[in-house]
């Protein structure tokens, strides 16, 4: 898709131009113009699809309605976005009637840029892709099952369910998806993709995974951390917008440890399911890391908390763990040492190695709550902290 932006702005141009290129398919900033005026003066030959016009300029000409309306006619056919930093109501409304369907804040938020580009071009009937949903696993204590329950409900999904899964491996150290169901070396790692980001589009993505099933494949974790990039907040998002359009389903193995990176994954996940055990240790920690949550304005309204070798008839109820944390529980996993001990020893997803084990049957029951349930709209920490995004 071709976008002409209409911006003074350098630095709003290069950044949009960047987010553009990363999408699939991308969007081509073909050209810029410095205001509404010169637009119009300079016409484009070749008709974009899309008009991203930036009206906060203080010059008056940025914000004149007369012109906006004389450059809508005149390129009937595109879609047009208004950046605006709140000083032009007015033009705003002369602007919706003149067509105009998307208006996004400024500064630009990433994700509500992409969201509307997405609504364009879905109207414009350029995209047919996918529309994954990301779900979090977390482990609340060292050894609660985060990575094993991540693992082989990935298997389990792609098995079952007949549905494209990503899992990542978002360990800085250590991590070890890959080995609970494959013997396969990863060849690639997060690392290495973030260190060709640029060059991330669906194809490359596969390219990088350990293939464990036809449609389940892992994104290991970088294995020497002091030797390779670093992955950073930016990579992540691009990483994961890409692998929305190509998975059904992308889940992560968040391990404990919250940063920038680890954040930066949760805040664009459509459900987070923090792991534990039903024990005291387990249950404080799990109450650390959901008011750590809440405190970065996280609503805990798409936490869901699995609860992992579940025994029935314990001291803890599952009612004191709703109690205690404030947060429903999804799904209980049952504790099966021989069958969980024997498959991870083995690096065989339990589901294929002992299908019908207690373990790998809860597995299969979690498939069903997951896929058939609808995940509760999550919002961004930025839409949460500002109120974007809501209306866009
Ligand atoms: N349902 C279960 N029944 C019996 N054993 C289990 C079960 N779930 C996990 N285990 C055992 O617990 C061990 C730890 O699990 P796992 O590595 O998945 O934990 P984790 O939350 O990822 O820990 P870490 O913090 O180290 O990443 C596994 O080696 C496995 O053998
Ligand atoms: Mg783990």
């Amino acid at each position: 898709m071709k976008a002409l932006l209409i911006s003074r702005d350098t630095q709003l141009y290069a950044e949009i131009a960047s987010q553009g290129a990363a999408r699939v398919p991308p969007l081509n900033v073909a050209a810029s113009r410095a205001s509404l005026r010169d637009a119009l003066e300079r016409p484009l030959s070749d008709s974009p699809s899309l008009i991203i016009v930036d009206i906060s300029d203080a010059d008056a000409d940025a914000a004149d309605g007369d012109l906006l309306e004389r450059l809508t006619r005149h390129y009937s056919a595109a879609h047009f976005m208004l950046l605006t930093d709140n000083h032009h109501p007015d033009l705003l409304i002369r602007a919706m009637r003149a067509g105009v369907r998307e208006v996004l804040q400024l500064p630009l938020v990433h994700r509500a840029l992409h969201e509307a580009i997405d609504r364009i071009a879905a109207s414009a009937g350029v995209v047919a892709l996918r529309d994954g949903k990301i779900l979090a696993f977390i482990a609340c204590k060292g050894g609660s099952g985060a990575t094993f329950i991540s693992t082989n409900f990935g298997y389990a999904l792609a098995t079952l369910a007949d549905k494209k899964v990503l899992l990542i491996d978002l360990h800085r150290q250590f991590g070890d998806a890959t080995l609970y169901v494959s013997d396969q070396k990863p060849a690639m790692t997060l690392s290495d993709v973030c260190q060709q980001i640029a060059r991330i589009d669906g194809p490359f993505l596969e390219s990088c995974l350990v293939h464990v099933a036809p449609g389940f494949g892992v994104l290991a974790a970088a294995d020497d951390p002091g030797q390779t990039t670093e992955a950073k907040p930016e990579h992540i998002d691009t990483i994961l917008r890409v692998a929305r359009q190509h998975y059904d389903y992308i889940l992560l193995d968040v391990g404990r440890q919250i940063d920038a990176v680890s954040l930066r994954a949760l805040d664009g996940t459509d459900a987070i399911y923090p792991v534990l055990q039903l024990a005291l240790p387990d249950i404080r920690d799990a109450r650390r890391l959901l008011d750590i949550f809440r405190s970065l304005g996280y609503v805990t309204d798409h936490i869901r908390l699995i609860v992992n070798r579940y025994e029935k008839g314990g001291k803890l109820r599952l009612q004191d763990l709703h109690a205690a944390l404030g947060a429903e529980v999804l799904h209980t996993v049952p504790n099966d040492y021989i069958a969980v001990t024997d498959s991870v020893n083995q690096g065989i997803p339990v589901l294929q190695l002992a299908r019908t084990s207690a373990a790998a049957r809860s597995l299969a029951d979690l498939v069903e709550v997951v896929a058939s349930r609808r995940i509760p709209e999550a919002k961004g920490l930025f839409d949460r902290l500002f109120g974007r995004g809501e209306d866009d």
